[in-house]
């Protein structure tokens, strides 16, 4: 399903964004930083961090705050997505909300970060071939297809 890649340059700036990123991190409860970072149809970048709460279910992951950024910034269209983590897997919620933005082509790049040794692995798949059978607003009938999609 995934496979191993040399850093490709085009995404370098993506990587490097999700790597900052993960310095945010607020988890004291875990201790599992999570950086992500999203590159959109506009050439520009967001980020997000995990963010967690004494409440632990009100927590939020990386990948969840780095799309709601992007939204906010009116970019909906994702190009690519990079997780940063120990060992980077985005969870099934994240997942669905990332392809509710991705298009079959959208790069995922997940990069497994040892913190002791600064050592990086990057895997290189796609947002949909880690969601396979994806829960699909076009085929429940809860959306048009995409060229007749409203903006809102
Ligand atoms: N986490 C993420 O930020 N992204 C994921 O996809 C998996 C888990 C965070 C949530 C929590 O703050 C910590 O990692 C441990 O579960």
């Amino acid at each position: 399903m995934t496979r191993k890649i040399k850093m490709p340059r085009a995404f370098s700036r993506l990587v490097a964004a999700a790597v900052a990123a993960q310095k945010s991190s607020y988890c004291p409860y875990s201790r599992f930083p999570v950086g992500a970072a999203v590159l959109t149809d506009s050439g520009r970048i967001y980020t997000g961090c995990n963010v967690e709460n004494a409440s632990y279910g009100l927590s939020i992951c990386a990948e969840r705050v780095a799309v709601c950024n992007a939204v906010a910034r009116g970019r909906r269209a994702l190009r690519a997505v990079c997780v940063v983590a120990g060992a980077a897997r985005p969870c099934g919620a994240c997942r669905q909300v990332l392809a509710e933005f991705s298009t079959k082509d959208t790069w995922l790049y997940l990069v497994d970060l040892d913190p002791a040794t600064g050592r990086r692995t990057i895997t290189r798949t796609t947002v949909f071939r880690m969601l396979p059978a994806a829960f699909d607003p076009v085929a429940s009938g809860l959306l048009p297809p995409r060229p007749a999609r409203r903006s809102r």
